[in-house]
């Protein structure tokens, strides 16, 4: 049986969901894929903490170059997070021929269309599943089971943490301090929970989105940002009195000759399908040509839901590993629509 070498960046929350299945889930994960995923390293500035995983002598360190210059290593997972490190390692794992995993929105809205053309360069891999929806496959549903669609709109509630702090004012009275203090102990909430509130992590989402339903390059700066830092529980309140929930939704949407793309908080009526998507759940509504209405829901953040999906880009590129392809997932910019559209 072959093996495939997994070099782990990052052991925080997400990381650790990652590293528990890997190893928990050995057996399956190998039976299903057809090699092991073999966790070689996890490196992390943290190796004190009890993360409640046994690992194996050595596979545990604090030097992550040593992981990056490994050439045995195949795929390298980056649960860092943020845009300093994290980009150095991954462009890095992209120089010395590593593909790569991440979860990480920012790092993708803002430098995206680069490291994918330095990835596609060098023939590697890079794959980003989970940077939006958690365990949602909102991703690999834009990018393989709806490839035969035009896509009409999108709607989603895209950031559990706004949708926690929402959902605990308007049933359970809470103040919003109270609830994203709560989301923060949860380890959902951005390290900066400003990213949160304030619209920025759901605009990151709706601008790797919109890149691939749209056939643009990632576009941040051109989307209309609103996060719910405004809101007041009065306006909850009204809103209900009217028969409303409000929810921070993001919305991307054809237009013809451009793409619509708004972040903001919205009034849905109580009988709409994304006014009952509560808690720290994420949900988006795509809409295609072919498909009509098509409805993901699940856990948009969080240690386990996130780490599945970071599995399954893992799997996928052991995977085209085994059969050999060169980078089989195209990468994102190489399916550009010849007229990148932009957004008004
Ligand atoms: N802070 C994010 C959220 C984490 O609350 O949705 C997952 O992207």
């Amino acid at each position: 049986m072959k093996k495939i070498n997994i070099g782990l960046l990052g052991c925080g929350t997400v990381g650790t969901g990652v590293a528990k299945l890997l190893i928990e889930n050995r057996e399956l994960i190998r039976s299903r894929v057809g090699a092991a995923l073999n966790l070689k390293y996890v490196a992390d500035i943290d190796i004190q903490t009890d993360r409640g995983i046994s690992f194996d002598d050595g596979v545990f360190i604090s030097d992550a170059q040593k992981v990056l210059d490994d050439p045995d290593i195949d795929i390298i997972i980056e649960m860092i997070g943020g845009e300093g490190l994290a980009k150095e390692f991954i462009q890095k794992a992209i120089h010395n021929g590593k593909h790569v995993v991440t979860a990480n929105k920012a790092l993708i809205a803002s430098h995206g269309n680069t490291l994918l053309r330095a990835a596609a360069e060098k023939g590697i891999d890079f794959a980003f599943e989970a940077s939006v929806g958690g365990c949602m496959p909102i991703i690999k549903s834009l990018r393989e089971s709806l490839v035969g669609n035009r896509i009409t709109s999108m709607i989603g509630i895209l950031n559990g943490t706004c949708n926690y702090i929402l959902s605990k004012i308007t049933d359970e009275g809470k103040t919003f301090e109270a609830a994203l203090s709560e989301a923060q102990a949860s380890g959902f909430a951005e390290a900066d929970p400003t990213l949160d509130v304030e619209g920025f992590d759901t605009a990151h989402k709706l601008a790797i989105l919109n890149s691939l339903a749209y056939g643009m390059e990632i576009n941040l700066k051109d989307i209309y940002i609103e996060g719910i830092s405004g809101i007041t529980p009065l306006d909850i309140e009204f809103a209900g009195e009217f028969g409303y929930r409000i929810k921070l939704l993001a919305i991307g949407k054809d237009k013809g000759d451009a793409v619509e793309a708004r972040i903001h908080p919205t009034m849905i009526p109580f009988d709409n399908i994304l006014s009952n998507v509560n808690s720290n759940l994420n949900a988006v509504m795509v809409s295609g040509d072919a498909v009509g209405d098509m409805l993901l829901y699940g856990y948009g953040a969080g240690m386990m839901p996130t780490g599945s999906a970071v599995i399954s880009d893992a799997a996928d590129i052991a995977r085209n590993i085994l059969s050999g392809a060169k980078a089989g997932r195209v990468p994102l910019l190489s399916y550009q629509s010849e007229n990148i559209r932009k957004i008004p």
